[in-house]
């Protein structure tokens, strides 16, 4: 059974996770430290977290989602994402935002399935904070496209 909890402020982060979502440390405690870090548990290990932060009193982001590599593909980043978008909604935001890669090609076709869409471009976003470059399926990963969901009331 998969359990979500928030983690405590004394608690160590699972940073080992969060930096398969995001390669920036500094950027990684910075919003983990501002917002709610929501850890998935299974038999007492981490499986995957997911990150809220309020951009505003209507606005909010997922500032970083992962599921550990052993447990991808098995539907749980769905769940997640769903799960966070319950979350928001409970929370009373109207809109959730998620910035992903122009090169991170499956993540744009689950937030795109789970109801987000695309909303904006930060040209260069990846370019200006990331001191490697950063290539997947490919493709030079350089514009953050920031994607919304709208809530239902
Ligand atoms: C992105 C991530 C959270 C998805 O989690 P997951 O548990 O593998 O996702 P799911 O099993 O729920 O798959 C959801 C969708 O992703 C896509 N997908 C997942 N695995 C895939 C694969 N091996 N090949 C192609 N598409 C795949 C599919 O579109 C799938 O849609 P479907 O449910 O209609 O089949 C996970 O891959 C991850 O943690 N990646 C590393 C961190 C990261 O990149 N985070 C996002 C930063 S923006």
């Amino acid at each position: 059974m998969m359990k979500f909890r928030l983690l405590q402020a004394h608690e160590p982060l699972p940073m080992e996770l969060l930096l398969e979502a995001d390669p920036s440390e500094r950027l990684v405690r910075a919003y983990c430290a501002a917002g709610w870090c929501m850890i998935a548990e299974r038999e007492g290990s981490v499986i995957g977290v997911y990150v809220l932060l309020a951009l505003s009193n209507t606005t909010v982001e997922i500032k970083n989602l992962v599921v550990a590599e052993s447990f991808r593909s098995r539907g749980y980043g769905r769940q997640f994402l769903q799960r966070a978008l319950t979350e928001a909604m409970h929370r009373g935001f109207q809109f959730v935002e998620i910035g992903t890669g122009n090169s991170s090609l499956d993540q744009l076709a689950l937030y795109q399935k789970c109801g987000f869409r695309i909303h904006a471009i930060d040209s260069d976003f990846f370019k200006r904070n990331y001191p490697e470059p950063i290539f997947e399926n490919g493709i030079e990963c350089r514009d953050m496209i920031r994607l919304r969901y709208t809530v239902s009331s």
